[in-house]
């Protein structure tokens, strides 16, 4: 049996698979989606990255395909339908990167709400010339009502964080969790009442771009706008716009609309800072990250049984 794995990721796959006489073909992280489509045929499995796009065409030149391992918990980057069709089973890495990308969330809110980003380049560009009352002025965090825009695992820890804080803490999603503490509102309640808004829902036809200017215009001026789950859940034009004109406060952005190329018009505000998708970068996750992708690969192709992980 072989394998295509697009990037090495933290665990020896290859020795791990081949006692179990599995080849692990292997690509350099940087694989076109063409690279892909071609290295695909003949493989009964594939383990990828969430910038590797896993549509119609891939699918279609992996005629042996049996198992898509995404080294993420999101899995918009696939053609889950079509895989399903095919039998083809379709799994993430959930559970393991909860925790780890909710801190990053909160980092970002807290970061963002005390210009922590901003700060560090005054001070280094040798604008710190002594106490004063009005440099740096942030806003507070306790007190203030969070809006978790979905409340799945994700949602639900940075909620957990945010009442460490006293913050008050009101959510959207598909359904009232019913969680002590946490109150279920509708989308617009969420927009108005907001003083900071973490972006926790996954990305779909549904989500994609549920921020826009017109949404930005109905948060506070004060408002912070966090993202950590998928860019395209915002627009980033009128992101951008938004910023500028001070309709909103600041954002904290680790994940981008046109991945990874970052929108010109973000790079040149201060009012915004920007991390490079590391939600769940923690040596520990991307370890824990890699022993599911195995798992789930030692689950379909020896095993022969559907995987605890599958999303479709
Ligand atoms: C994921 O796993 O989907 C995250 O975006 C990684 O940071």
């Amino acid at each position: 049996m072989k394998i295509l794995q697009t990037s090495p990721i933290p665990l020896d796959t290859k020795s791990l698979l081949s006692s179990l006489g599995i080849e692990v073909e292997m690509g350099n992280g940087m694989m076109t989606k063409e690279e892909i489509a071609e290295s695909i045929k003949g493989k009964d499995g594939i383990i990828c990255l969430l910038r590797d796009k896993i549509d119609a065409d891939v699918i279609n030149s992996g005629a042996d395909l049996k198992i898509i391992a995404n080294y993420a918990v999101g899995y918009d980057n696939i053609d889950i339908n079509l895989a399903k069709e095919k039998s083809i089973f379709v799994t993430n890495t959930p559970n393991v990167l909860t925790d780890t990308t909710a801190d990053l969330a909160f980092s970002l809110l807290l970061s963002s709400a005390r210009r922590i980003a901003e700060a560090d380049r005054y001070v280094r560009r040798g604008d710190f010339h002594g106490w004063k009352p009005d440099e740096m002025l942030g806003c507070d965090v306790n007190g203030k009502t969070l809006g978790i825009f979905g409340f799945g695992r994700i949602g639900q820890a940075v909620a957990m964080r945010a009442k460490g804080f006293s913050m008050r803490i009101i959510y959207t999603g598909s359904e009232d969790k019913n969680i002590e503490g946490c109150e279920f509102v509708d989308f617009e309640t969420l927009l108005r009442e907001s003083d900071f808004i973490s972006l926790n829902a996954s990305l779909n036809e549904k989500s994609r771009h549920s921020f826009t200017i017109r949404e930005f215009l109905r948060m506070k001026r004060s408002a912070i706008i966090i993202n950590t789950a998928r860019g395209a859940l915002i627009k980033e034009d009128d992101l951008a716009e938004a910023l500028e004109k001070r309709i909103i406060r600041y954002a904290g952005i680790d994940v981008y609309e046109f991945e990874p190329k970052i929108n010109e018009k973000l790079l040149n505000l201060e009012n915004i800072i920007l991390a490079p998708h590391m939600g769940s970068a923690t040596e520990e996750t991307r370890k824990r990250m890699a022993e599911i992708c195995i798992e789930s690969i030692k689950e379909v192709l020896i095993n022969k049984r559907r995987p605890s992980s599958c999303v479709n």
